[in-house]
């Protein structure tokens, strides 16, 4: 008997997808059953995640984005009508660490964070719900947050203001969505062995 995978036919958008959690997720959404675009700024690292679901068998599409860019976010949801035709969840999950007491911390690497940790999914959020809302099939949207939305560590001012504001951006959205049946929420991880927080030293994100 033929398994029925529950998001056959859908199409989930992951920013981020070039690596740690969005490339499992990317992944996850594929063994699912639904077509993946991935957006992220390094277009070699989204293809790979689009090559690992094509040898599972699913189908993918690589935009290279940088989210803080509005005309780059736009282009990327019109790539996504334009090869699968529909947008039916998105995992809002492109980040940057940038921690530093706020002494050190410099006037660009503050904006830097805040550019894409929260205008970042500003963007995508406006742009992706144009889409679900012009197609009246409602949708899911999840973002990823942080513990240190609500937590602290020493140099995270920037990091936690960028997350923080996330979430609270998200509560106010939402009460905007519910009409339209799409769903929108944060995640908000401890730390999660990836990259980022490799680069970290695995102690402060
Ligand atoms: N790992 C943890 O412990 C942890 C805990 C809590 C929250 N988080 C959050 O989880 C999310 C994913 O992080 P990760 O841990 O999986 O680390 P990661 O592997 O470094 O992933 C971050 C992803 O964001 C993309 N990105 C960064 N800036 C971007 C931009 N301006 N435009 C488009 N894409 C951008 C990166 O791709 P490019 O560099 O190619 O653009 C990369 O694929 C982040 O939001 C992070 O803040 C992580």
């Amino acid at each position: 008997m033929s398994q029925i995978l529950r998001l056959q036919g859908r199409v989930a958008l992951v920013t981020g997808g070039g690596s740690g959690i969005g490339r499992a997720a990317a992944l996850a959404f594929s063994r699912d059953g639904a077509n993946v675009v991935v957006a992220g700024r390094r277009e070699t690292e989204l293809q790979e995640t689009v090559m690992m679901i094509c040898e599972r068998g699913g189908d993918a599409l690589a935009v290279p984005t940088d989210v803080s860019d509005s005309a780059q976010v736009r282009h990327l949801i019109a790539a996504t009508l334009a090869q699968y035709g529909r947008l039916d969840a998105a995992f809002n999950n492109a980040g940057v660490e940038g921690f530093a007491p706020v002494s050190d911390m410099t006037e660009a690497e503050f904006d830097r964070v805040i550019a894409t940790n929260l205008k970042g999914v500003w963007l995508s959020v406006k742009y992706q719900l144009e889409a679900m809302t012009a197609a009246g099939r409602g949708g899911a949207i999840v973002n990823t947050s942080s513990w240190l939305a609500h937590g602290a560590s020493i140099g995270s001012a920037a990091y936690s203001a960028s997350k923080g504001g996330l979430d609270a951006m998200i509560r106010a959205i939402a009460l905007e969505t519910g009409a339209q049946n799409i769903r929108i929420n944060n995640v908000n991880p401890g730390i999660i062995d990836t990259p980022m927080a490799r680069r970290l030293g695995a102690n402060e994100e």
